[in-house]
């Protein structure tokens, strides 16, 4: 089993392979990285299976491909690439993706049409809808000419909903997931995330002739402002006494905390890929 994009699923992979090794003895499991850890592998030695990460934020190649620096001034896709990545998931029995937030730029996505390296770059603009559309359109493609659809189950996980604006729910100007203790109870609450992006997944993937199951998870994880890993995260550099000093100014609202909400997505992932009807 393959999880492929951005640091999202990354913590739906970690929550899949806590949910998993608890129940194999020490020497019947291992994990590793690669050099640039861009792959990384969980063992179940007795099955003879693993379970595995892919850093590839947009599936696509990207100036955003080196898993552990990749704060770039401006994000750019190349066209065309996905076989970049795609070479990598070859072979896989259940691959598991994810892309959304690093397409949320709040500007025109820029596609590059040569090569990174080339020094005059020929580069075309796209809004954020059609950007995301040639990726979802890709990666479709992509599956369906190297995938076995008797043989591997693709799944996409929806958009990761974000909680750094408590106005959004109604709390007070300033504030962000920092200190929330209970989830939102409304229904329909929805919050920011770009509703145009679902129905670009809902439009291209019921063109798909390959199978794609769905993980619909954004409304189900819209209503937990109580469960982002907050302050309670390892941090890249000391913290400033300014920072310490206001705790909302570094809270991190985006990621979740685990064992947490991306257990629930990985129940939904289990009984969708064990009971596919
Ligand atoms: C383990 O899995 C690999 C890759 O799927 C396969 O080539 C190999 O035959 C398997 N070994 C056993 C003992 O099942
Ligand atoms: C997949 O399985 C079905 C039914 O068993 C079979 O008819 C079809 O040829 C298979 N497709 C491929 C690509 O192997
Ligand atoms: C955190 O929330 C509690 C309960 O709502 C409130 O009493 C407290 O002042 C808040 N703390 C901060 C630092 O915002
Ligand atoms: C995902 O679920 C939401 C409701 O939570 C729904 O509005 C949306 O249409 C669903 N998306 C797709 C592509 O089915």
């Amino acid at each position: 089993m393959m999880f492929v994009g951005d640091s999202l699923n990354r913590g739906q992979f970690v929550s899949m392979v806590c949910l998993l090794h608890r129940v194999l003895p020490p020497h019947a499991k291992s994990m590793e990285s690669n050099m640039d850890q861009s792959l990384t592998v969980f063992r179940a030695k007795d099955y003879n299976a693993t379970i595995e990460f892919n850093w590839a934020p947009f599936l696509l190649e990207s100036n955003s491909d080196n898993a552990i620096v990749h704060r770039v001034a401006e994000r750019m896709v190349k066209k065309g690439s996905i076989n970049k990545h795609g070479k990598d998931w070859k072979g896989v029995d259940v691959l598991v993706f994810n892309t959304y937030l690093w397409w949320m730029t709040g500007q025109k996505m820029k596609f590059l049409k040569g090569s990174f390296n080339d020094e005059w770059k020929e580069i075309e603009e796209f809004t954020t809808e059609e950007a995301y559309r040639v990726a979802m359109k890709s990666m479709l493609k992509w599956v369906k000419k190297n995938m076995d659809r008797n043989k591997t189950r693709v799944f996409f996980t929806s958009m990761s909903p974000l909680h750094i604006k408590s106005q959004e729910w109604g709390g007070q100007a300033g504030g962000n997931c920092y200190n929330e203790t209970s989830l939102i109870e409304d229904p329909n609450y929805w919050g920011s995330e770009n509703k145009e992006i679902m129905q670009v997944i809902g439009e291209e993937f019921s063109k798909s002739k390959y199978p794609i199951t769905f993980l619909n998870i954004t409304q189900l994880s819209s209503y937990r402002k109580d469960a982002h890993t907050s302050i309670y995260k390892k941090q890249w550099s000391p913290l400033t006494p300014e920072q310490l000093a206001n705790p909302v100014s570094y809270a991190d609202c985006v990621h979740w905390c685990l064992p947490g909400l991306q257990d629930t997505w990985n129940e939904l992932l289990f009984a969708k890929l064990l009971f596919p009807n």
